[in-house]
């Protein structure tokens, strides 16, 4: 399963890209916003900078709505960077920009997915990557992670090479239960990622480990 880092954070991302695990960022315009990304210079200026410091993929999200103005934001953001992954949203405009760039070689992340119906209809327009929001599910007391067991199912049932991004993710056991039902990629914050390096018996073993080399050495 791939890694991705749910951030604009640079600090975090160099963090997790220093670890050795990571694919690739995805970011929002709620992400750009709390990191204080404003002005059109300023967040193209940041995708590049994010592209500097990771070498997988990194999905910049349009803000226009109509398939036009998609298609503009979405070609500018792909000029920037190869690493660049146009994130639309699951919209009939959306759809239509996503077979847009499907024909045009330009690659897409449709994000705002909440039913199969939605994946299906993203692999159908060429997406590479759809976007199912478990955490925002699970807020609503809807089992996030069933939505990707099933979009899981029809995509095997076709062969649809759109990759299921778990998206949303918010803590560990996240991360452990997308990979135990086949979700292609997922993304969460930095601390979801840490959190997999956890176990108390490792810590309390190395303590062990140590004290007696220690005991032997000096
Ligand atoms: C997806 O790409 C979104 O950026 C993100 O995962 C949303 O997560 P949230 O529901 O924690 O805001």
């Amino acid at each position: 399963m791939k890694f991705f880092i749910d951030t604009a954070n640079l600090a975090d991302i160099k963090e997790a890209q220093d670890l050795g695990v990571l694919d690739g960022v995805t970011t929002n315009p709620s992400l750009m916003a709390k990191e204080g990304i404003t002005g059109e210079e300023n967040i193209l200026n940041h995708y590049k900078a994010i592209c500097e410091l990771v070498d997988g993929d990194v999905s910049a999200e349009v803000i226009s709505t109509d398939f036009e103005g998609m298609v503009k934001e979405g070609e500018a953001l792909a000029a920037l960077n190869p690493q660049i992954v146009v994130k639309i949203p699951m919209t009939k405009e959306g759809v239509k920009a996503c077979k847009y760039f499907s024909t045009k070689g330009i690659r897409t992340n449709v994000t705002l997915v909440f039913s199969v119906g939605q994946a299906l209809l993203a692999a159908k327009a060429g997406a590479t990557y759809v976007s199912p929001f478990i955490g925002r599910l699970d807020d609503i007391s809807t089992d996030g992670l069933n939505l990707i067991e099933e979009i899981r199912l029809v995509y095997d049932n076709y062969l649809y090479e759109t990759q299921i991004l778990a998206a949303s993710v918010r803590n560990t056991m996240h991360i452990v239960n997308c990979a135990k039902i086949g979700a292609d990629v997922m993304t969460g914050p930095l601390s979801s990622i840490l959190g997999l390096l956890k176990h108390p018996l490792t810590d309390s073993g190395l303590a062990q480990f140590l004290a007696d080399y220690a005991k032997g050495n000096g």
